[in-house]
């Protein structure tokens, strides 16, 4: 079984993705949805939320811990936890990007705190400079992305004019590629991809980390799971349950089904 977490429901398109790429694996899932949002917090509540994510995560027995959420994945250097190995979000990300880019010039949208963080320009640069390339990022925080997510206005015209307010400045830098660094931004790709057009790249998270975890797979690091398609589980948790949240994320995983999805308490 492995282990996803993010701050709330956004990080069900990582699980989507995840999931459908890996059809025999078990996954929990575990959004922190009492505390969300995270992006607007600090460092030190971040990185204490994570780890109590992570411990209660450990305890389940999962075999991976995949750090969906990017505000989290900011704070998170470690590459183990516990034992396991941790995935996080940047690097596969950062990388895809570079991979997609043909001008070198990359925008970054994230929360307050990973933009605060620059995780992803780091990255890219450390990235870019191994492979001997030259690569000019330019970021954007675009904190009400999230709750436009978590209430479902994913194609809606306020979506789109706030899309365009926080996507100009970045625009007008000839970016070619852009970086979702957000679990809830794929969830708005409609209106993005509206503004920025068909000209600019828009690169998320979940498609970045399962190649990353392909790789893994395939080098021995992950055991694959042996049973069939149809008996593989998918569970979600929740540190809070709302029936609205329940209905969106199922809609979010739909055609995927979720076998258990239930609230716990994490301290
Ligand atoms: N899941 C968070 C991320 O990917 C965004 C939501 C939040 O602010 O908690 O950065």
């Amino acid at each position: 079984m492995i282990g996803v977490f993010d701050s709330g429901i956004g990080g069900l398109t990582v699980l989507k993705a995840l999931a459908e790429h890996f059809p025999q694996e078990n996954f929990l899932y575990l959004g922190d949805t009492a505390r969300l949002p995270y992006g607007t917090k600090s460092p030190e509540t971040i990185r204490k939320y994570s780890e109590q994510v992570m411990n209660y995560l450990a305890d389940q027995q999962v075999k991976a811990l995949v750090i969906a959420c990017n505000t989290a994945s900011s704070q998170v250097i470690e590459t183990h936890w516990q034992k396991l190995p941790v995935y996080t979000v940047i690097e596969p990300g950062a990388q895809k990007a570079l991979r997609e880019t043909k001008n070198g010039r990359i925008g970054v949208l994230g929360t307050r705190t990973t933009i605060q963080s620059a995780a992803y320009p780091l990255s890219l640069e450390k990235t870019a400079t191994a492979e001997g390339r030259t690569v000019e990022t330019f970021s954007q925080a675009c904190p009400l992305f999230v709750p436009l997510a978590e209430e479902g206005l994913v194609d809606d015209p306020i979506t789109n004019l706030i899309a365009f307010r926080y996507l100009q400045p970045v625009l007008q830098q000839g970016v070619d590629t852009l970086i979702l660094g957000c679990t809830h931004y794929p969830l708005l790709k409609k209106s993005l991809q509206r503004v920025c057009g068909n000209q600019v790249t828009l690169v998320d998270s979940g498609t970045a980390l399962c190649e990353r975890l392909e790789k893994d797979f395939q080098n021995g690091v992950l055991k694959k799971e042996v049973g069939a398609e149809a008996e593989r589980k998918i569970k979600a948790l929740s540190t809070d349950l709302s029936p609205h949240m329940k209905s969106w994320a199922l809609e979010i995983l739909n055609p995927l089904q979720i076998h258990e999805f239930h609230s716990i308490d994490l301290v």
